[in-house]
């Protein structure tokens, strides 16, 4: 058996909106420690926490290196592309040899969609999902809502949208996933071609224009060009999207005047946000990050707390 009850944290669709509640009560509490002057807390004490990244990343990895080791857990960093992957080895049996080490718990990002789903098959050690392919990033869709529920008071009734590129977004993924169970309505704003045919059915709108979002949206969160995924052409070119789905202080006059302005990083400047608007006074990016060690402090301490895994 896997999945949250058993220790893994893999995407948000077996959490239920009471499971969302307590990550996010519980990351209020912990974001606390990151402001002591010792920022630390005896909570996983002796417990192993290994970080298995088959992708580059650099503030998801220390947002959850820093967590493991507030809580007191010891962590290690295997950089896959650097190791015996090179040589051959399958990430699950190099995953299989960390587990013969008596690991606790496994924080696995990869390209392909899936991953950390065979790796909690197939480990006793609990799995985190810090990115798989296109499919998920919960963690981040946790500390996303964190940050609303901390900035606007709730979540449910909100107007949210998620504007870029949803196709390739598994933050967009694991958002729709966890806001629409929380009660918001949200509504993605995308190019036809960045768009996936049949979203719709996961209780969400579609546009395809900013104008039709940002008059009425609480929360404008922007997704990155994943330029790195983009194997065929998707836009006729960067100029034209940022003229149709950038945002710049001049259309941000359209908008709510204290709309929340998202992002999870890296921010294309100039693409997704002008400048300006990335570092304005609607933006939260940096609270996003803040809160993400505490969200990730919340999901570790949590997770630790559940049933076995029986394999
Ligand atoms: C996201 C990711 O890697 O999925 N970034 C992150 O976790 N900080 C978003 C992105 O890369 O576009």
């Amino acid at each position: 058996m896997i999945g949250w009850k058993y220790g893994d944290l893999l995407d948000l669709s077996d959490l239920t909106r009471e499971d969302i509640e307590r990550v996010i009560e519980t990351a209020k509490a912990f974001k606390e420690v990151s402001t002591r002057d010792i920022k630390k807390v005896p909570a996983l004490r002796g417990k192993t926490v290994v970080m298995l990244f088959a992708e580059p990343s650099t503030r998801t990895r220390i947002s959850f290196e820093l967590a493991a080791k507030r809580l007191s857990a010891d962590t290690l960093n295997v950089t896959v592309s650097t190791s015996s992957a090179q040589k051959g080895e399958t990430l699950l049996d190099m995953a299989k040899n960390i587990e013969a080490m008596n690991v606790d718990m496994i924080i696995v990002r990869h390209k392909s969609a899936g991953v950390a789903h065979v790796l909690a098959r197939a480990l006793k050690p609990g799995v985190i999902n810090a990115g798989d392919g296109c499919r998920a990033h919960p963690t981040q869709a946790l500390l996303d809502m964190f940050t609303i529920q901390e900035r606007l008071g709730r979540i449910e009734g909100l107007n949210v949208a998620i504007i870029g590129d949803v196709l390739h977004s598994r933050v967009a993924r694991s958002n729709i996933n966890g806001l629409v169970k929380m009660g918001a309505h949200v509504t993605l704003c995308a190019p036809t071609t960045l768009m996936p045919p049949g979203i719709e059915k996961q209780g969400v709108a579609i546009t395809h224009k900013l104008d039709d979002v940002l008059p009425r949206a609480d929360v404008l969160m922007f997704l990155r060009l994943q330029k790195e995924r983009q194997e065929e052409k998707y836009l006729p070119s960067i100029r034209e999207y940022v003229q149709h789905f950038g945002l710049t202080t001049e259309k941000l006059k359209n908008a709510k005047k204290d709309v929340l302005v998202m992002h999870p990083g890296p921010v294309n400047r100039g693409v997704e946000l002008s400048a300006e608007v990335a570092d304005g006074i609607n933006s939260v990016i940096l609270e996003q990050v803040t809160n993400g060690v505490a969200v990730r402090m919340a999901i570790l301490y949590l997770l630790f707390g559940k049933k076995e895994k029986v394999s």
